[in-house]
């Protein structure tokens, strides 16, 4: 007899869709997020005293309230103004509530550096910005690499936030296959086995560029 065919490889691609969105969310906003948080850390590092609580103030916020609520306003708030689709409104939701966990690790590693670091550079002639760009921001990115790397975790596992609003990615393409097959069980573990891939290769790939930045600092 001619039954539907509910075994997983069947709808392998379901799940290929659904990482591709994931990816592409976690990609996009983790670039966004690196670029934001670096701006809102020197921000908040600065003497100017408006610019540091702008920056507190958004930090602050932006981890005080959860990611799936922020999810809900940029899609249903901005919606009231424009019609944006749920994969943009997801990436910049993920992306501005990124930027404000990014900040306070490059905090913690531009502080990790030493005020001996930049006193001893300022007083050989660099200016404020080259002690920066040559001294503390090589040193310090040494330093929070495993920081921003958890952070890159994290955000392929949290960016499932957005299937609530129906971006289809992993966890939406589990619920489409669950109600496809009836079967509860079997996509959440495809899912589930997907999502360690990803966080496991990822992480293996982390630990190379780390491993390597230790070897050029031995050398
Ligand atoms: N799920 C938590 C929340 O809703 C954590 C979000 C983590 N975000 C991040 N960029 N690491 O607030």
């Amino acid at each position: 007899t001619n039954t539907t065919d509910t075994s997983m490889i069947h709808y392998w691609k379901y799940f290929a869709k659904g990482i591709g969105y994931t990816l592409l969310i976690t990609a996009i906003s983790v670039v966004i997020g690196v670029i934001l948080g670096t701006l809102l850390a020197l921000m908040r590092l600065g003497k100017n005293k408006l610019l540091h609580a702008l920056a507190v103030a958004y930090i602050e916020f932006v981890r005080g309230t959860p990611l799936m609520i922020q999810v809900m306003f940029v899609y249903f708030g901005l919606g009231i103004f424009l019609d944006i689709p749920a994969l943009l409104a997801g990436i910049i939701a993920v992306a501005l509530n990124s930027g404000a966990y990014v900040a306070e690790i490059i905090r913690s590693g531009i502080e990790s550096i030493p005020v001996g670091q930049t006193e001893a550079a300022r007083s050989l002639g660099l200016s404020q910005k080259q002690t920066m760009q040559s001294v503390v921001f090589p040193q310090a990115l040494k330093n929070i690499w495993p920081a921003l790397g958890n952070e890159f975790i994290s955000l392929i596992k949290e960016s499932s936030i957005a299937s609530i609003i129906g971006v289809t990615d992993l966890i939406y393409q589990l619920k489409v296959v669950q109600t496809a097959t009836y079967k509860g069980v079997q996509p959440i573990i495809v899912a589930m086995v997907i999502y360690f891939v990803l966080t496991f290769g990822l992480s293996k790939i982390l630990g190379y560029f780390e491993k390597r930045m230790k070897h050029d600092e031995a050398t």
